[in-house]
């Protein structure tokens, strides 16, 4: 199947995923949200990359297009870039029914929607991924916001898209570190879902990291599915969408006290992965899981040139205090996802301190 659905009580959408999409965005959009009128929010390393190619088919479709453009990065996923892209839709009369693009990576699918979510109390919106970590995380599922100065994503909402179109061509001008932050969120899905995606990246890496066009097709649309699937089972993350978190408790709070955004740590993915070798270290040592899953784990992200044990750790006392601050804590506890076996995990709530201790001081190396 070409297309990926994903159907909730209250509304479904498609999920486009092919080389060479952005061509066609315009025609698959006008069947979905016809409208005489529609605005672009992109960021200033995708707009000349991209932005003309997906203007111009929203042109052809019969759309009249506003494009603005934020500076790029975390640091611009704020109420400034949310206040300046109303500003835009104000000024060029935009309706209820004109939809707003998100074309770029997850800063602007969340800016963008978060906009969308609000602005006239919601518009339609269309995610027009160009990250990895975009196409198979952020762009699906419907969470939208924007960081405040005390913190990441602290505002937001789940607004889901009308449709999102994936443009896996997009990805061959991505930089090489971003790509690989990407795949250490597919390595996520294969650990917690899909020990047969888990094997495919493995067997398929060279083709992956080639940028080979079939092979990225099957990459996304594969994760896309296990991502839709977990969203279609909790949409809200009452309890089974908290398992895409897996490594994040970890990795954020590597993020955090490196402070989020910084340019010189660890980026995202680069955490996460420090994260998911965290948290199934932890799950060995407490008997929970097999010494194997996480020997497999480490080879496959070694092989991604992703982060398996770290020299600059931040001190781990600040690292226990940003997890005790992280929004996911339940009453004061640290809830952890981890590992029962290569596909499938498991939230923990009671694990003692000492053992999420030693699982920060198993990552240090001299
Ligand atoms: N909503 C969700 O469910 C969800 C899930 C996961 C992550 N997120 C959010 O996603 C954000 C991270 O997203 P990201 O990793 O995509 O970062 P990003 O949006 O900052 O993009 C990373 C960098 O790549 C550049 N870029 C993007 N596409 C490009 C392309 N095709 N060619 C060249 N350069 C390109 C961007 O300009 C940026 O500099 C975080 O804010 C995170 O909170 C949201």
């Amino acid at each position: 199947m070409p297309e990926v659905h994903l159907k909730l009580p209250h509304h479904q959408y498609v999920i486009h995923v092919r080389a060479g999409l952005l061509a066609e965005l315009g025609a698959l959009v006008r069947a979905v949200v016809p409208h005489d009128r529609a605005a672009i929010l992109a960021d200033q390393q995708v707009l000349p990359r991209h932005g003309q190619a997906a203007k111009q088919s929203l042109e052809q479709a019969g759309y009249s297009v506003v494009v603005q453009s934020v500076a790029a990065g975390e640091n611009h996923k704020n109420l400034q870039a949310v206040a300046a892209l109303y500003g835009t839709l104000v000024e060029h009369h935009m309706e209820r029914k004109s939809p707003i693009f998100a074309l770029g990576g997850g800063v602007i699918g969340d800016t963008a929607g978060f906009v969308a979510a609000t602005y006239l109390r919601g518009v339609p919106f269309v995610q027009v991924p160009t990250t990895l970590l975009a196409m198979v995380d952020a762009s699906v599922g419907g969470k939208v916001g924007v960081n405040l100065p005390q913190g990441k994503n602290l505002v937001g909402a789940f607004h889901q898209p009308q449709l999102v179109a994936i443009d896996t061509d997009t990805l061959r001008t991505l930089p090489a570190r971003e790509f690989r932050g990407g795949l250490a969120e597919c390595v996520k899905h294969g650990v917690i879902r899909d020990e047969q995606l888990f094997n495919w990246i493995d067997d398929h890496l060279d083709a992956i990291l080639a940028l080979d066009s079939a092979s990225l097709v099957e990459l996304v649309r594969w994760n896309v599915r296990i991502k839709a699937n977990v969203v279609m089972a909790d949409e809200k993350e009452t309890g089974e969408r908290a398992h895409l978190n897996f490594g994040h408790t970890f990795g954020h709070a590597i993020e955090a006290v490196q402070t989020y955004g910084a340019s010189d740590g660890y980026s995202h993915g680069e955490a996460v992965a420090l994260g998911m070798v965290a948290a199934t270290r932890l799950a060995v040592n407490a008997r929970r899981c097999d010494a194997s899953v996480l020997d497999r784990l480490i080879r496959l992200l070694d092989r991604l040139s992703l982060p398996t044990s770290a020299k600059n750790l931040p001190p781990t006392d600040a690292l226990l205090a940003s997890m005790q601050l992280d929004k996911k804590v339940a009453s004061g506890k640290v809830r952890l996802i981890l590992p029962d076996r290569m596909g499938a995990v498991s939230i923990v709530g009671d694990t003692p301190a000492s053992a999420i201790v030693a699982a920060w001081n198993s990552l240090r190396t001299s």
